[in-house]
């Protein structure tokens, strides 16, 4: 079975909200992206995973135009990324993001920091926009900490916030980017139930992860990447049960048995 025929049976190209087209990418004489060819439908949940160093930072990156591409094509929903000026502005706002460091606004307080883009970018009225913010923030579990700063906070709930943050620009899709690495192990869950959430309420979700929980019973599909290239990908059960490709078995006999 070839691995194209997997993709379209899990994201039918008809309800297409991300395209990613023969995408390739240089860092010097690194091809950290080969030939990338992935489609995300409307309301799927994909998990990357792979082994440090294959690229998956940077494919998340490339789909909000953090970084630019060499070729290929990237639109959502419909649209091509622009290189720049206030269309990708426009554009980059629909693909909200989560990183690894929360990234929070330090000198601002929880609910500023939810507040803000909505204002600067989506040019709502701040009544409004506190309204949706503190929504958000009690959506998140965090409802009570909106007027603290993000260094009052602990790690799990300043992710939080910062999930809070990217939902309030109303994203088309939301990229996750190894979102409870740096947590401390008791805090990984109230972000990881925050997302499941997300992903039962149908919102488009790329997660790069090594919480394979989540990756069982949140994604819809397992994208596996090596060496910057998409090796393998599947229906989580298929995927985790029956690898296919020998870097795929060799990577999870590594982070399932040690
Ligand atoms: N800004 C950069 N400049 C040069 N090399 C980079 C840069 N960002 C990432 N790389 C390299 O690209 C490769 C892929 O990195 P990354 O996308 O972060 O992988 P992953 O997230 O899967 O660990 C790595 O070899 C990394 O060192
Ligand atoms: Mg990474």
């Amino acid at each position: 079975m070839s691995e194209v025929s997997v993709t379209k049976d899990v994201a039918p190209a008809a309800d297409a909200l991300v395209v990613l087209s023969k995408v390739n990418k240089h860092f010097g004489a690194l091809h950290v992206l080969q030939d990338i060819d992935l489609t995300i439908a409307r309301g799927e949940v994909v998990v990357v995973i792979g082994p440090s160093g294959s690229g998956k930072s940077t494919l998340c990156r490339t789909i909000n135009r953090l970084e630019t591409t060499d070729s290929g094509s990237i639109t959502i929903d419909g649209k091509p990324l622009p290189q720049e000026g206030r269309e990708l502005a426009r554009l980059r706002a629909d693909v909200g993001m989560v990183f690894q460091s929360f990234n929070l606004f330090a000198h601002k307080t929880v609910l500023e920091n939810v507040v803000l883009g909505q204002v600067k970018v989506r040019r709502k009225d701040r009544k409004e926009a506190e309204a949706t913010a503190r929504a958000l923030l009690d959506r998140v579990g965090v409802g009570a900490q909106a007027d603290k700063y993000p260094a009052q906070l602990s790690g799990g709930q300043q992710q939080r916030v910062a999930i809070a943050r990217a939902l309030a620009m109303d994203p088309k899709v939301m990229l996750f980017d190894e979102p409870t690495s740096a947590l401390d192990p008791e805090m990984i869950n109230e972000v990881l139930e925050v997302m499941q959430q997300l992903a039962r309420d149908g919102m488009t979700m790329v997660v790069v992860t090594h919480e394979m929980g989540f990756a069982r019973s949140a994604a819809n599909r397992v994208v596996f990447m090596a060496d910057g290239r998409i090796v393998e990908e599947a229906q989580p059960d298929q995927f985790f049960n029956n690898p296919r490709s020998d870097r795929a078995k060799d990577f999870l006999s590594k982070i399932l048995h040690h």
